[in-house]
């Protein structure tokens, strides 16, 4: 069986601007197998965010076709695709996206209880996540009470505690200063190797991409191996 967690097949993206059409994506071909990681790097407006909200099956490209786990998006419902992203994928973003009113513990434990797990063992697995990422001390704080690299290590914790076969970060140090950009970076990349899952990272930080296998920058719609 083949290893291929993700890909894309010639995806093309558009936008409309008033009469004028913006192409963003140009026949993108990509595909991400376990324990591989890949860093998408480019210049602003590139079209970094657009390629992965299409890879995590949350927009639809203008043509070309996204698999998961051979499930072609477009053949699949909302609530069927809505499954397919909690059983395999984890999101990770800029800003946290951490529900404000609930505690570090209740937001790592929420793709579980969305996965109707048992709230006992969502409890207990969002600790052995929370453990990993360092916030044992930090559980019952909400987002506020915690510092820029807590919640994002919390936002880290939220997006493993499924097992995802792959990651999907988008500019996950951008928010955060150069000390703690490099923690986080070491975080994931150790969850990363442990987990055996893909990852996929945009950023700008050339010290985060460089740990990656892979470097890829997205230029002019399409994606060019470093
Ligand atoms: N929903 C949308 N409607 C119209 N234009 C969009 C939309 N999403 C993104 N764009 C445009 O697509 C281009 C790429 O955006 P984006 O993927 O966010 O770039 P990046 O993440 O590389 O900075 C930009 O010019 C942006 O304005
Ligand atoms: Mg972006």
């Amino acid at each position: 069986m083949s290893d291929v967690i993700l890909e894309c097949q010639n995806i093309s993206q558009q936008f409309q601007d008033g009469k004028t059409i913006i192409s963003v994506l140009n026949q993108i071909n990509f595909s991400i197998e376990h324990g591989q990681s890949v860093a998408i790097m480019g210049a602003s407006g590139a079209g970094k965010s657009t390629l992965l909200q299409l890879l995590g099956g949350l927009d639809n490209p203008t043509s070309g076709r996204v698999l998961l786990k051979g499930n072609d998006f477009s053949k699949v419902n909302q609530k069927q695709r809505g499954l397919l992203r909690n059983k395999y994928l984890g999101f990770i973003y800029q800003f946290h996206h951490l529900l404000p009113e609930f505690s570090a513990l209740e937001n790592v434990m929420m793709p579980l209880l969305i996965a109707k797990l048992p709230k006992k063992q969502a409890k207990q697995k969002a600790m052995s996540l929370l453990i990993e990422v360092g916030l044992e001390n930090r559980v019952k704080h909400r987002p506020a009470q915690l510092s820029g690299g807590e919640r994002q290590r919390t936002a880290i914790a939220r997006a493993m505690v499924t097992n995802p076969a792959c990651i999907l970060a988008d500019e996950p140090t951008g928010n955060l200063d150069e000390t703690t950009a490099k923690v986080i970076t070491d975080l994931m990349l150790g969850l990363n190797k442990k987990h055996n899952n893909g990852m996929i990272v945009v950023t700008h930080d050339k010290s985060l991409a460089a740990k990656m296998q892979k470097i890829y920058e997205l230029t002019g719609g399409k994606l060019v191996l470093q």
